[in-house]
């Protein structure tokens, strides 16, 4: 990676950008992150990231590490000294800098960093292809909806998933209900037609991607139910796909051994492609 990235009130070359040896991010997972999708030059849906940002650091106590004009300001300005067009910036905020201690002290000053990551245009056809998934157990903690970098279990699922030749893990829970990808949240569409995905509780992300694809389906009198469905519904569904702010919306045509459907990417993740790269024409 080359670029400029913003560390701690500085913009340095991406080969300077280093964080403290004592930084609890590093030490401890003790921050949160975002991964804000960047498309013709134009921030995706900086709004709601930057809110889920906002309730991250809120659940955990961390100091937010400026304003949120602030922020806009340091992520444009990444951009701009980038020339980033197409791609995404990865924005993450660790409470700070300490002697090592579990214990923190309250009101620490936190660290922000911002790092740009240039992408091909996402390309309507390309990210049409299918996809195949595998199962896992859930094995993370129970704040999920808290966007940690504390993500040991997501990277070792998605590794198991690249080994098994697939794309994407979805993790199971207790119940045998999916609860979401290890990075993306999970979809079906049932033989009835209707779209569902896994309510928000702490179980899961609330996805800012899911956020709209519920929107879009909506509009488009698409009937969508959020509600856990479990790995055996899913492999008898009509449809599938999985939805991240990069990966956009992944068509998944096999889950293990079961293929989705007729194992060809479905009209329902077709169409809500579509309305999604429509509407980011229009960003
Ligand atoms: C565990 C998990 N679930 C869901 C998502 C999708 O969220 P978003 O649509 O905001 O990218 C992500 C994205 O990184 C994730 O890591």
């Amino acid at each position: 990676m080359s670029g400029i990235c913003y560390v701690d009130g500085q913009y340095v070359a991406h080969g300077d950008a280093h964080v403290h040896m004592e930084d609890r991010g590093y030490q401890f997972s003790d921050g949160v992150y975002e991964v804000i999708a960047v498309y013709g030059g134009k921030l995706v849906d900086a709004g709601p990231h930057l809110d889920r940002l906002d309730r991250s650091m809120a659940e955990l106590g961390i100091t937010p590490p400026g304003s949120r004009s602030a922020l806009e300001i340091i992520l444009r300005e990444t951009m701009r000294r980038n020339r980033l067009i197409h791609g995404s910036l990865y924005l993450q905020v660790t409470r700070g800098v300490a002697r090592r201690e579990h214990a923190y002290s309250d009101g620490m000053r936190s660290v922000l960093t911002v790092a740009p990551r240039r992408a091909t245009p996402p390309v309507r056809s390309a990210s049409l292809n299918g996809h195949r998934v595998i199962s896992i157990p859930d094995i993370r903690w129970q704040r999920c909806d808290i966007k940690t970098v504390a993500l040991l279990p997501n990277i070792m699922g998605k590794k198991q998933a690249a080994l098994a030749g697939a794309a994407e893990a979805w993790m199971t829970d207790a119940e045998g209900m999916v609860t979401e990808g290890t990075s993306s949240n999970a979809w079906i569409v049932t033989q009835a037609g209707e779209l569902i995905t896994r309510q928000l509780d702490h179980g899961i992300l609330p996805g800012i991607t899911r956020r709209a694809i519920i929107a879009y389906a909506r509009e488009r009198q698409i009937k969508v139910v959020e509600r856990a469905f479990s790995l055996d519904e899913a492999k008898q569904a009509r449809e599938a796909f999985y939805t991240s702010a990069t990966a956009i919306l992944r068509p998944v045509v096999q889950i293990d051994d079961a293929k989705i459907g007729d194992g060809k990417v479905g009209p329902i993740a077709k169409a809500l492609a579509d309305v999604y790269f429509d509407a980011l024409d229009n960003v």
